[in-house]
């Protein structure tokens, strides 16, 4: 069989921090230029403003909608919220939810996965608000080409902001190039630079930025297209035949496509590939981290029981990754009260002082470190909270099992002994952490993230007792 492809849209992202530069009226007339330029290419187009523009502009009369743009953020797949619109672009519809759902936008690279993931076919442009927020920030970064709307000098100041973000992030700014609009050429200046375009141009070089051949001039046709008595807004391609602004959109979509012909694969594929490796990653490093697990239990050696449902609540492992399993509930819980607490064995299951410390032991992480001393070897007990906050410390003389007859610490000794045995008769310059894990789940804190939290821990935990 045959695994169905899947789609990954190439992005264009048209992006200013100042308003009324242009921004929406190239993106949409672009989607609409594109799509007249290449039949069989799917255009589809959204935006992070609420003004509903594109709605305006796409929808089709009479049609019901029911989702959109806010849905994309909340994981639903992109391919499902295309709508069928005018002009032959589908369009996902505006939302009034964003500005809440910015919160939930967990860093710059969200919007990137979800697109990754959209299964949307062709060209993808996207309307940006006026401003560089998380959206807007997420939109640059799932861009394969920028467009950058520019009208004059404070506009072009003001791009800079962008061109840091992506130097801030590493990326390539060549996606990015400005585009002169709303230049009147009635305009003229004395000089070299004779009028507004070519002076912007000219800054726009000297400060490295790319520009695009052609620009967008200012027409009151083109004004008038969004004001009219039916409350419509017309676009360029079939209402501003004869002017320059028709050429003018005629040539940028052509040098977007010679640019997009050249691209090989889009972006949202290579990030679909790179989460596809990352996720392999994790798979094969948790994998690793389970099949190096002790089968038996350190305390009673018995098999740790394979559906691992008996209660396996603590995870252990040495600092420097020597050993590592589980223990299950009652033999740590006993293990502490016998050997460190001190506490008579024969307490009843559900003694309370048994019950605040099984209670306890649930909340904490310890940390058992194997010293010598002038007394000989000993066992430096440390309890920490989860959260890394030091709580308490004891030593205990390290003694075989049967040395003395009071030798309570017998199982200390072996808990050291089975994780951080060293060569001959010495201990690893390492410490044992133990912490608790769901019984329902164990493997869980194996799974990355966990696992990660669990190593900030250890290090944490390293600093303060080493
Ligand atoms: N080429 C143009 N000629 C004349 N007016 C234009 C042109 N492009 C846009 N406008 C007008 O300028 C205003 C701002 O445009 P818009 O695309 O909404 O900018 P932005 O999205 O950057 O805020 C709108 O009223 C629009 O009709
Ligand atoms: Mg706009």
């Amino acid at each position: 069989m045959i695994a169905a492809m899947k789609n990954y849209p190439y992005v264009i992202t048209v992006s200013s921090e100042k308003g009324g530069v242009g921004k929406t009226t190239l993106a949409t007339n672009l989607a609409i230029f594109l799509k007249a330029l290449n039949e069989n290419l799917p255009v589809s187009i959204f935006s992070f403003d609420n003004h509903f523009t594109i709605d305006k502009m796409f929808a089709i009369k009479g049609q019901e909608v029911n989702s959109d743009v806010s849905d994309l953020l909340l994981e639903t797949t992109g391919r499902e919220l295309l709508y069928t619109g005018q002009y032959g672009v589908s369009y996902i519809p505006s939302s009034t939810a964003l500005t809440d759902l910015k919160g939930a936008v967990k860093g710059p690279m969200v919007l990137a996965r979800l697109l990754a993931a959209s299964d949307i076919p062709g060209v993808l442009i996207i309307d940006t608000r006026p401003d560089l927020d998380i959206l807007t920030q997420n939109a640059l970064y799932a861009a394969d080409q920028v467009i950058i709307p520019i009208k004059d000098l404070a506009s072009m100041e003001n791009c800079r902001n962008i061109f840091d973000l992506f130097d801030k992030r590493g990326l390539d700014k060549k996606s990015l190039s400005l585009i002169p609009c709303l230049i009147d050429e009635r305009i003229k200046f004395e000089g070299m630079f004779n009028d507004q375009k070519t002076l912007l141009k000219a800054y726009a070089i000297n400060r490295g930025y790319r520009c695009h051949d052609t620009y967008i001039s200012k027409s009151p046709k083109v004004e008038s297209l969004n004001t009219n008595p039916d409350g419509k807004i017309y676009p360029i391609l079939t209402h501003g035949r004869g002017t320059d602004v028709f050429g003018q959109f005629t040539q940028l979509a052509k040098a977007v496509m010679d640019e997009m012909s050249a691209t090989k694969e889009p972006r949202s594929y290579l990030f679909h590939q790179w989460l596809t490796a990352e996720n392999n990653r994790k798979k094969e490093a948790f994998f690793a981290r389970l099949s190096g697990l002790k089968q038996d239990c350190l305390l009673c050696g018995r098999p740790i029981s394979p559906d691992r449902q008996q209660g396996a609540s603590y995870f252990y492992e040495a600092s420097d990754g020597g050993a590592a399993g589980f223990m299950e509930e009652a033999c740590f819980s006993e293990f502490l009260i016998s050997s460190l607490y001190n506490i008579n064995t024969n307490l009843a299951a559900d003694d309370p002082v048994r019950l605040m410390l099984y209670d306890t032991a649930k909340e904490s992480a310890f940390a058992f470190k194997p010293r010598m001393n002038g007394n000989g070897a000993e066992v430096e007990c440390h309890r920490f909270d989860l959260s890394g906050t030091h709580i308490s410390k004891k030593s205990y003389p390290l003694k075989k099992h049967g040395e003395g007859a009071e030798n309570k610490q017998g199982q200390l000794f072996t808990l050291m002994a089975g994780t951080l045995d060293g060569y001959g008769d010495t201990f690893r310059d390492a410490f044992l952490l133990v912490h608790p894990v769901s019984a329902k789940n164990p493997e869980a804190i194996l799974v990355e993230e966990n696992y990660r939290e669990l190593s900030k821990l250890r290090k944490s935990i390293a600093e303060q007792i080493n």
